[in-house]
């Protein structure tokens, strides 16, 4: 897959425009050897960060329903708001590089009743979200419904184990696969998802063993999620790796960085600048004179090579005055 200068640094902005990811570059990808990078998203920002970021897959998930509504579980996601957040992912990848493939989650019940109803919201999901292809979990019994919208020209993704939309009938989020018979109905699954025609399946919370036999036997690339390492790609729910909830420590999330504490600190800073009057000052006011012939705090901001915020025509723009120094909250222990 192209990617641009700085391809492997931590930070830096790494894909390149003009090579979108497709089912098919996922199959090559699988084939070459080539990890496969999934993370989650539910807005423009992170979306538009992600995709900067390089990741090949950006998942719409009904997990938005715990992380971004708060939830439980996942149940009470709609069609609606699946169709609200994948829009925002679209718009926020068409806005970076527009490399990363968007997957859109069709939510609990949106599909299962009946086949029709099935097929008009994946279509929906692809019409009104802007996906690029639909994720559905469940076994053999959906190879029927993966077959017909592969043939419509809707790419679909299965997901099988531990399928957070059956967690009452599962008794729970736990790990599947670990008992013989299990272990080969869920092969059982993925070989019929695969023949149906899903471009790729999730294998989520099985032992690692299961999954690298699955991964092996399959034609299609396996993403894992609690699967360990010998999946074909890997998938988190982006607050995770973010550590947006201090509480939430499964053993299959790796926390790359510790939001919940910047972004508190950050936000402590804020609120202390204001009660003691340091922030706003002049450089983020506005004044009586036109844009350009500022000769204050303006002035000085854009001769430092800043960023005022308003344009020639008088619009309100972004600002970029820099990063301030943040306190942190507990003496800069995490
Ligand atoms: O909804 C979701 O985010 C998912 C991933 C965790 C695979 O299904």
């Amino acid at each position: 897959m192209g990617y641009g200068p700085g391809s492997g640094s931590g930070s830096g902005v790494r894909a390149v425009r003009g090579s979108k990811v497709t089912h098919l570059a996922l199959r090559n990808m699988k084939d070459q050897g080539e990890r496969i990078a999934m993370v989650t998203a539910y807005d423009a920002s992170f979306a538009r960060l992600c995709d900067q970021a390089g990741t090949d897959i950006l998942l719409v998930g009904d997990s938005l329903g715990m992380v971004i509504q708060g939830d439980d579980n996942t149940l009470a996601v709609t069609m609606d708001e699946m169709i609200y957040h994948c829009r925002a992912v679209a718009r926020g990848v068409a806005a970076a590089t527009g490399r990363a493939m968007i997957v859109g989650d069709l939510p609990f019940m949106s599909y299962q009743s009946a086949e029709d109803e099935a097929l008009r919201n994946a279509g929906r999901l692809i019409k009104d979200g802007k996906a690029e292809a639909v994720k559905l979990e469940g076994g053999a019994e959906y190879a029927p419904l993966v077959s017909k919208l592969a043939r419509i020209g809707i790419p679909v993704m299965g997901h099988i184990g531990l399928t957070p939309q059956s967690l009452h009938a599962l008794g729970g989020f736990k790990i599947q696969g670990r008992e013989a018979g299990q272990a080969e109905r869920l092969k059982a699954d993925a070989q019929a998802l695969a023949a149906a025609g899903a471009f790729s399946l999730v294998l989520e919370g099985i032992p690692h063993e299961l999954a690298a036999e699955i991964t092996a036997e399959l034609p299609i690339p396996t993403i894992g999620i609690g699967a360990g390492p010998e999946c074909d790609g890997q998938v988190l729910v982006l607050y995770d790796l973010l550590g947006m909830n201090e509480e939430f420590r499964p053993r299959f999330v790796k926390r790359y960085e510790n939001f919940a504490v910047r972004v508190r600190t950050a936000v402590d800073t804020y609120i202390n600048e204001v009660r003691s009057g340091e922030f706003p000052t002049a450089e983020h006011s506005f004044s009586r004179e036109p844009p350009g012939k500022e000769r204050g705090p303006a002035a000085r901001v854009a001769a430092a090579g800043g960023v005022v915020a308003e344009s020639d025509s008088g619009d309100f723009a972004l600002a970029g005055l820099g990063c301030v120094q943040l306190r942190p909250l507990n003496g800069g222990r995490e």
